[in-house]
């Protein structure tokens, strides 16, 4: 029986408009991406959602195998031609060892509250590398709402580690810097208000519109940096670093 899982059927519709990135900050991801898996062919994308990296790296020509419990979330990746699409959690991967060159995952592990087990999974299907993306920057917004929520009795949602956070558990092969840019607080208060991002869907309306009146007077008008940054890992050194902490169990 799997632990709690976090199904994106909802965040379908608005995925793309809420979560992308600024044109030129995309064209850079991609372009570092595609850069650090020279020398791989084939590619599993782990939580692939809505194509939004599998279908560049396609078109690239890697071959690229998505995985996500989320049919809606595969349907728009579909939309933009991502070929080879399979219905499977990330704990459970359908294929067999070392099946592909690496895994690109962006976004899956803090969604997971048995994310070792996904790593192990990955790991047990990738001969070469695990590469992802992460924010470096102290996001005050978001901490902001978390700690807010927090006063009123509830609990911002994230059962698992996110990828950036792996990197102080595994040491990474390299850290590659994409970008730095500017988000305006407006359009990710308007986001917040609309409960847009997973973390937010277990707060209720009420809560969540406190919060978010709140935050209005604190950061309306201003922008707020990201930092965006590639993490790259030995998928011998990650399964080693989970093959310690069984033994340790
Ligand atoms: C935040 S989205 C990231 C999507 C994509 N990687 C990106 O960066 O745009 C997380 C995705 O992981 C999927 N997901 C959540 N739990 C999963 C699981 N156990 N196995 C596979 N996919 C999962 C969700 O349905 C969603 O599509």
């Amino acid at each position: 029986m799997r632990k709690t899982r976090v199904p994106f059927d909802r965040a379908a519709p608005f995925y793309d408009k809420t979560r992308g990135l600024p044109e030129l900050v995309m064209r850079q991801s991609v372009k570092t991406l595609i850069r650090e898996l020279k020398g791989c062919k084939s590619i599993l994308d782990a939580g692939v959602g809505t194509g939004r990296f599998a279908a560049p790296l396609q078109k690239s020509g890697f071959q690229v195998v998505g995985i996500d419990i989320s049919r809606a979330m595969m349907e728009k990746a579909a939309e933009k031609d991502v070929d080879n699409l399979v219905h499977s959690d990330a704990c459970l991967l359908p294929f067999k060892d070392s099946s592909f060159d690496a895994t690109v995952c962006v976004h899956l592990l803090h969604l997971l509250a048995d994310w070792q087990e996904a790593l192990r999974e990955i790991c047990r299907v990738t001969r070469e590398i695990l590469v992802s993306m992460s924010y470096e920057r102290y996001n005050p917004l978001r901490e902001g709402y978390n700690r807010l929520v927090k006063s009123l009795g509830y609990e911002s949602r994230r059962l698992g580690k996110g990828e950036g956070q792996l990197k102080d558990l595994v040491k990474p092969l390299k850290t590659v810097f994409i970008a730095t840019y500017d988000v305006q607080a407006d359009e990710r208060l308007m986001h917040l208000s609309r409960r847009v991002y997973s973390s937010q869907w277990t707060i209720p309306k009420a809560i969540n519109d406190k919060v978010v009146d709140e935050l209005k007077l604190q950061f309306s008008g201003q922008s707020l940096p990201k930092e965006l940054w590639i993490i790259v890992w030995r998928t011998k050194d990650v399964q080693a670093y989970f093959n310690n902490f069984a033994e340790r169990r």
